[in-house]
């Protein structure tokens, strides 16, 4: 936060925030809850103004109706990318009809019963990941449960062939940084070979899923694509793209400094340990308390007013997730603490609101319920041992190692 004379200033650069961005979240809803950035973009603060934000169905997802940005900025991006940036025509990122359209084919997928069937896999992954940690007393949960949990559960979802894990997952991670409210020329340059790596990947594994259907959701969108125009191939393969990574780069934060928070928090550990009627709703605390995705975005076609600022047509605008959830005009005093019994933790905004709510909310707090619960109950000694590390990034905020020791 830098403060001169004047309102506050939205700086996730500064050397405090990683570790805990909540005061400077506090600052900014109290002091410019509707904040205009040194870049051009918009930022809520406050959890009313999110979640009106969220639900407007006037307001647009994709870039190309951005009107007003830093135009010096742009350029370098428009330059790192080679010349030309391409909009992906992913659900996250178009608008209705077609959102209509590319949601309602994928979500046939995501039906409550289908995500239920995955439960003994997900038991089965959390349980092997558990045994080879238990053999050693030891390990660090984000690399060795967090991470590969979500990754292998989506991959065998999709039903992709087994291939270079490494070498996706760093694509993946590079992806992500996309989504970070601020990046430099540099990086996304990055995240441009990122991407057309990772496309010419999953063009790659489309083509050979032809030749081998399966009962899998890459094959059920395949057919989707094949019977008519419901689905191009460039909209099969960034809904595929969009899946992928979001049903890891998520779930993962959530896993890994859901624990993190519990093991910091060992009165609310011992009361949800001992009683599993909690599970859901610790869950969803965590998922207030964690915000694994900590901002989404909208932009405005019209000039729109949130407390008296208004903020004009063709302006990008951020949804602060992380904020609404620690807002105490929402949560009331106790909105920075833990709390595994809260009342309403489900109202959280982790998972957005409208349109374009997650669409595998459920599958991430299944995940989650699975690996966070088991890991409680089988080590109830665990502890945190030594210095855990964030992974850097403003948006997707997570840990990237988390060493802990088991006890007993
Ligand atoms: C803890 C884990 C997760 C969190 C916190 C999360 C969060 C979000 C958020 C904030 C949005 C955007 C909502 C908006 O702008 O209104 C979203 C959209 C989406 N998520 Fe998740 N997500 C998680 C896990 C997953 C998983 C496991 C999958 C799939 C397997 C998934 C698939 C999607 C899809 C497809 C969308 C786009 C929906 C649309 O545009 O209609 N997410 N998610």
């Amino acid at each position: 936060m830098t403060t001169v004379d004047g309102p506050p200033v939205y700086n996730p650069l500064d050397p405090t925030y990683m570790a805990d961005p909540y005061p400077h979240f506090g600052e900014m809803r109290d002091g410019d809850p509707v904040h205009l950035s040194l870049i051009d973009l918009w930022v809520l603060f406050r959890h009313d103004d999110v979640f009106r934000l969220l639900r407007d169905p006037s307001l647009s997802v994709q870039d190309d109706n951005i009107e007003v940005r830093d135009e010096e900025r742009y350029a370098e991006l428009v330059d790192a990318a080679g010349g030309e940036l391409e909009r992906s025509t992913s659900m996250l990122n178009t608008d209705p009809p077609d959102h209509t359209r590319l949601r309602r084919l994928v979500s046939k997928a995501f039906t409550p019963a289908a995500i239920q069937a995955l439960r003994p896999r997900i038991q089965q992954l959390v349980d092997d990941a558990l045994d080879a940690m238990a053999a050693r007393g030891s390990g660090d949960v984000v690399t060795e449960l967090a991470f590969p949990l979500p990754f292998d559960v989506i991959s065998e979802m999709l039903g992709m062939p087994e291939s270079d894990k490494e070498q996706i997952a760093a694509w993946s991670g590079t992806l992500v940084k996309s989504l970070d409210p601020m990046i430099s020329a540099d990086i996304f340059t990055e995240i441009v070979a990122a991407s057309d790596a990772m496309n010419a990947h999953i063009d790659e594994v489309v083509a050979w899923k032809r030749g081998h259907p399966a009962d899998d959701l890459m094959t059920a969108m395949i057919a989707a694509e094949e019977d008519g125009d419901r689905l191009s191939s460039i909209e099969l393969r960034d809904q595929i793209a969009l899946l992928f990574v979001a049903g890891h780069e998520t779930t993962v934060n959530l896993i890994g400094t859901g624990i993190y928070d519990l093991l910091r928090h060992p009165d609310q550990a011992a009361i949800l340990r001992d009683d599993p009627s909690l599970d859901a709703t610790a869950i969803d605390e965590l998922l207030r308390f964690v915000s694994p995705v900590q901002f989404s975005r909208r932009i405005t076609l019209a000039d729109i007013e949130f407390g008296g600022t208004t903020i004009p047509k063709g302006m990008f605008v951020l949804a602060g997730l992380a904020s609404a959830n620690h807002d105490p005009a929402k949560w009331g005093p106790t909105a920075d603490e833990l709390d595994v019994r809260r009342e309403g933790a489900g109202q959280h905004l982790s998972f957005g609101s409208g349109a374009h709510y997650c669409l595998g909310a459920s599958l991430a707090k299944l995940e989650a319920q699975i690996a966070i619960g088991t890991f409680l109950r089988r080590f109830p000694d665990a502890s945190v041992a030594g210095d855990p590390e964030w992974n850097g990034r403003i948006n997707l905020r997570g840990l990237e190692h988390l060493p802990v020791t088991l006890g007993g």
